[in-house]
């Protein structure tokens, strides 16, 4: 129990931006901070700092509060440990009394294994520097790879001898339980009963979650054991408090660097980690052997924006890195790939060079993922067409996951001039990918396959990529803003799923397969905003999009939505019939217009650009056909999509 008045001085300390940034790196924006939020899988800053308040609040997630509620949330504690946590932060004194039985036996089990985890790596940190086995054998091991003492200090490794159950039977002499023993993996449980030391005869190397816990331990065999059956490392098995998809090794020791640095070099290793530490270089992490998954990449878009990945230059390391590359460009990062030399891996180069040589190495050899992804594949597919056509698909789906659109465009411009392309064939192949990932998105979000039969004419229009918005094209985007934004969660029509069932689909919904059907992207980021919002919520029971806009957390996007709702003149010279709009046939007529006039304006600004191109060509040139074939699919189109708008006048 913690005292009122220690309770209020702790309050008092704390403040919200010196209490996040341990978490999250903020940037100054305006009076307040911004960061990614640590809650959810954010993408770009949603997370608000107000010092003033002393308050943080995502405006996507909702989640937030004073300095002690973000603890309890995030470290996932209860009050009173979050009151803890801060008074050691702050340095302040807690007396506190001691718990009686009932209270120790109530704490919560997360609590409860993160003690003993702690418990624990003090004993392996002692068995290693204060016992003589330990010296003789684990300090010894330790030191014969090169680490150097204070950085087996910093990393706090340690020791656990081969007596196979020393450190259960302290542990259980300390008071603690079988049950968080066996839970936290320190111990198995064999089937005869007895009680035995996951980790006896390696050496020990904690992982920390990013507030520096000790969630879990990797153990490795000694070089003479190696030689047998047993496996290199044994890691703690997954539990309530250690999961090793959710975690990176080394993150806790290595978040300031990269934060200041604005890069984290991503490795496999414990022992990369080290020796890159040693060499001085300690914006560092590894994922250790596992495929690397979202929950890392989020944690580690927190600190920064880039990151290169350091791998061997063997086949796994290779494969590694493919992996890794588009899921990094998925969440908005910049990737950046070093393959080592042969026989190389970090740790083993670290050791060579010092901490200057290995980052101007980097900087020199990194690559990023299109020069990667050709520099592989590039040889073989020399004049073999089927080859090239699989490079030209590798690299287009990598840049068709980029979320932001000016990257996105540099990179095709770049992978148009690696391989020697036409920029425009690569634009439309990324479009035409986009939309495939949309359509798979939108089905495992909802389970229905996008419809079809509703759409225009039936059949995809040929809609080319937006060129540059006029300020006709905005107000289009707005006014299928504005229709959402007052109408969104209204069924209009009926789509069919893959099994043949009907579902119903709001105006919402319609407006945003429709879209995606024919690979048209908004510009306006407002009307963006509002649309995909809404296809987030749209399936809650009960929704209502006006109230959900005026409720909304973002409290700019809610601003904005209530001036489309409630403008009546500017965009719109529609209200006349406003009243009678609010059927679903009319809502659908209105919907299927405001559609085919934007695609029809995109279509004709594209039938210009290719009269031009046809203009220049002579007509013995290989283009020439295939210009008129475009220029053919895209006056069908317009034929088809002016009927539609002009069944009314806009
Ligand atoms: N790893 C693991 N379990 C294994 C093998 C590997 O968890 N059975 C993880 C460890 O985090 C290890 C990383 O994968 O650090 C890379 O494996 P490897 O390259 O084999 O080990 P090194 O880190 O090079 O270790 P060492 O140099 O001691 O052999
Ligand atoms: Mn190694």
């Amino acid at each position: 129990m913690i005292d009122r008045i220690t309770a209020d001085k702790i309050k008092e300390a704390a403040q919200i931006v010196d209490v996040v940034s341990d978490f999250v790196a903020l940037k100054r924006s305006g009076a307040n901070f911004k960061g990614l939020c640590p809650f959810h899988d954010d993408k770009t800053p949603s997370f608000m700092v107000s010092p003033a308040k002393n308050y943080c609040k995502c405006f996507a997630c909702g989640k937030g509060g004073n300095p002690i509620g973000f603890i309890m949330e995030h470290e996932q504690m209860s009050y009173p440990d979050a009151l803890r946590y801060l008074a050691k932060k702050y340095g302040i004194a807690v007396e506190e009394r001691e718990l009686s039985p009932e209270e120790k036996a109530a704490q919560n089990e997360r609590d409860s294994m993160f003690i003993l985890n702690d418990w624990a790596l003090r004993w392996f940190v002692s068995q290693l520097h204060d016992s003589t086995l330990g010296r003789t054998i684990g300090l010894a091991y330790f030191r014969e790879r090169g680490f150097r003492d204070d950085i087996i200090r910093k990393f706090q490794l340690g020791f656990c001898p081969d007596s196979r159950d020393d450190m259960t039977q302290a542990a259980l002499k300390e008071g603690f339980r079988e049950d968080f023993l066996t839970g936290t993996g320190l111990t198995i449980k064999r089937e005869d009963g007895r009680l035995c030391d996951r980790f006896w005869g390696r050496v020990m190397f904690p992982w920390h979650t990013v507030g520096g816990k000790v969630c879990g331990f990797g153990g490795r065999v000694l070089n003479a054991a190696t030689k047998g059956v047993a496996v290199k490392y044994q890691n703690s098995p997954e539990s309530s408090i250690f999961s090793k998809r959710r975690e990176l090794y080394g993150l806790y020791q290595a978040k300031t660097a990269i934060n200041k640095l604005d890069l984290v070099y991503m490795v496999e290793g414990y022992t990369d980690v080290i020796s890159m530490h040693q060499c001085g270089i300690e914006n560092v992490v590894a994922n250790s052997g596992t495929a690397l998954t979202k929950e890392q990449i989020h944690l580690l878009h927190r600190f920064t924006n880039n990151v290169t990945l350091l791998y061997d230059g063997d086949d796994a390391g290779i494969h590694a890195a493919q992996r890794g590359t588009d899921m990094f460009l998925q969440s908005g990062m910049n990737v950046r790939i070093l393959l080592l030399p042969d026989g190389d891996d970090p740790d083993s180069f670290a050791r060579k060079l010092s901490a200057e040589e290995f980052r101007s190495y980097v900087e020199e050899h990194q690559v990023d993922f299109i020069k990667f992804k050709t520099d592989l594949l590039m040889e073989g597919a020399k004049g073999d067409p089927v080859k090239l056509g699989g490079l030209i698909n590798e690299v287009v789906t990598s840049i068709a996951v980029i979320p932001d659109e000016i990257t996105r465009s540099l990179y095709i411009r770049e992978a148009a001039q690696t391989m020697m392309m036409d920029e425009q064939i690569i634009v439309r192949a990324v479009q035409s990918q986009m939309s495939r990932n949309r359509e798979d998105e939108y089905k495992r979000r909802n389970g229905v396959t996008p419809l079809k039969e509703a759409t225009v004419e039936g059949k995809p229009e040929t809609v080319p990529v937006q060129p540059a918005m006029d300020s006709r094209d905005d107000k289009m985007e707005l006014l299928l803003a504005q229709m959402v934004v007052k109408y969104g969660g209204i069924k209009v029509c009926e789509a069919v799923d893959e099994n043949g069932v009907e579902i119903p689909l709001t105006v919402a919904e319609y407006i945003f397969h429709s879209l995606a059907q024919d690979g048209v992207s908004l510009h306006n980021d407002l009307a963006k905003s509002i649309i995909d919002e809404t296809m987030l919520h749209v399936k809650e029971v009960g929704f209502d999009s006006v109230a959900f806009f005026l409720e909304h957390s973002d409290r700019n996007l809610s601003a904005k939505a209530f001036e489309l709702m409630t403008d009546r003149e500017q965009l719109s010279r529609m209200h006349d019939d406003e009243a009678s709009l609010v059927s679903a046939e009319k809502l659908l007529d209105r919907a299927t217009h405001l559609l085919a006039d934007m695609k029809l304006s995109i279509v004709r600004k594209e039938i210009k650009s290719v009269m031009e191109k046809i203009k220049s060509v002579s007509p013995g040139d290989a283009n020439a056909q295939s210009l008129l074939m475009r220029f053919k699919e895209l006056k069908e189109s317009e034929g088809r999509l002016a009927k539609v708008c002009g069944d009314r006048v806009m």
